[in-house]
């Protein structure tokens, strides 16, 4: 039986559960598999830290010409995360021959379609199952079991920290900046949350299932990205009274050849099963004509869940060079000639229902005034709820409208009107309302 060699750079909370797995699963991946994978080395610049596995010696080291451009190791595992030096390193190792399995969606957004360029180039397998949904096994499903349909739309909840903090918002009604202390206490949201509250780990996410889904390069500027840091608690008292959940969504839509993306908090409706996924899980939503809508749910971080994804990886990879294989499977999944441009649809032309919270002044004719703006910029109002008030003015009352289906454009051109009214105390808050996802 061949040994095929392993090499790990990043001893993080995710190189020690690939670590765990290799060697506690050894059993039943080698049941699996017919040939033995092989833990060589580790490479880390801190190979001290007690990281709950114990490593059998010789595997550590700080050294990085151990793992990257070594002939005795076959597959390389980057888990620096980030752009540098995870970059330079997954480069350098696909050159040298080496296929590469990676968690890092940042490195694929801004990088990905010169480092599938690399590995096309030197023969060898790059994957990145990790790098989207944690465990949840969603490059693969996607590559591999819907190969055979045509996708046409994608969108989930791709960032476990936001799904907590939104979650405890509509649960507990406390505020934003108290969750996501709570969350940091916990271990959930990073020291920095930016991006993950932001948007932005969503979005680098979203860019890698777009291109899954419709064929087209890597494209993260094209996403259209709003974060959750706005949201009110009283936000989530009206979804509750229209029948909706608010969620941080990525959308990836293919109509007629014209792809949306974007990733903005959305209020979808209650029965959706997009609203169902709460705390830290994610969930990935797909319609495909031949199946038709599927969920994919599960642990979207963490040490073991994003573990199995890399092992998972390995073990395919480890196939394919055991069977003379490499590049059984395409980047992307699609032929390499067949990844064409996306024709992307600007943010002001997409179409969507509105949730739309005023701050007014107690006035008279403020409805009116707010709803004349509102049609004359083609925007139809379904429902209108005013809570309090009656007092004068003294104090600003909130207004809630949901609207009908509205072109974006319209909207924000309605809006910078709207807010400029003297009854208006404070900019609009705006959710967008999906209910046809
Ligand atoms: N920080 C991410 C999350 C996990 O909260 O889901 C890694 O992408």
């Amino acid at each position: 039986m061949k040994n095929i060699n392993i090499g790990l750079v990043g001893f993080g909370t995710i190189g020690a559960g690939v670590a765990k797995v290799l060697l506690e699963n050894h059993e039943v991946i080698n049941a699996r598999l017919g040939v033995e994978l092989k833990l060589k080395k580790i490479a880390d610049l801190d190979i001290t830290t007690d990281r709950g596995v114990t490593i059998p010696d010789g595997i550590l080291t700080t050294d990085i010409d151990q793992v990257i451009g070594n002939p005795g190791i076959d597959i390389v595992i980057e888990l620096i995360g980030g752009y540098e030096p995870a970059r330079t390193f997954v480069e350098r190792a696909l050159q040298n021959r080496q296929s590469v399995v990676t968690a890092n969606k940042a490195l694929l957004a801004k990088h990905g379609n010169e480092l599938f360029t690399t590995a096309r180039e030197n023969g060898v397998d790059f994957y990145y199952e990790a790098s989207v949904g944690g465990g949840i096994p969603i490059i693969k499903t996607m590559r591999e079991a819907l190969a055979g349909n045509n996708i046409t739309s994608v969108c989930g909840i791709l960032n476990g920290t936001c799904n907590y903090i939104l979650t405890k918002m509509g649960d507990e009604g406390a505020d934003f900046a108290a969750v996501l202390k709570n969350a940091q206490e916990l271990g959930y949201a990073e020291a920095d949350p930016t991006f993950d509250v932001e948007g932005i780990d969503t979005a680098h996410k979203l860019a890698i299932l777009t291109s899954l889904a419709f064929s087209c390069p890597i494209d993260f500027e094209k996403i259209h990205v709003e974060g959750i840091s706005d949201i009110k608690p009283v936000d989530f008292e009206f979804a509750r009274e229209f029948g909706y959940k608010i969620k941080l969504l990525a959308i990836a839509k293919n109509e007629a050849g014209c792809i949306e993306t974007r990733v903005h908090p959305t209020m979808i409706p209650k029965e959706h099963m997009l609203a169902k996924i709460d705390d830290v899980f994610n969930a990935v939503f797909v319609n495909a004509d031949a199946l038709g809508p599927s969920l994919y749910y599960g642990q979207g971080a963490g040490m073991m869940a994003t573990a199995s994804a890399v092992v998972g990886d390995l073990i395919d990879i480890a196939r394919n060079l055991s069977n003379s294989n490499m590049r059984r499977i395409p980047d992307l999944g699609f032929q390499d000639n067949r990844i064409t441009p996306g024709n992307y649809r600007p943010m002001s032309e997409i179409s969507s229902q509105y949730y739309l919270r005023f701050s007014a002044h107690d006035k008279t004719s403020v409805l009116s005034r707010i709803a004349g703006i509102l049609g004359g910029h083609e925007i139809s109002i379904a429902s209108v709820i005013q809570q309090g008030g009656g007092q004068g003015d003294a104090t600003a009352v909130p207004i809630v409208m949901q609207t009908h289906i509205a072109r974006e454009r319209n909207l924000r051109a309605a809006l910078s009107e709207i807010d400029q009214l003297d009854i208006i105390a404070a900019p609009t808050a705006v959710i967008r309302m999906e209910s046809d996802l």
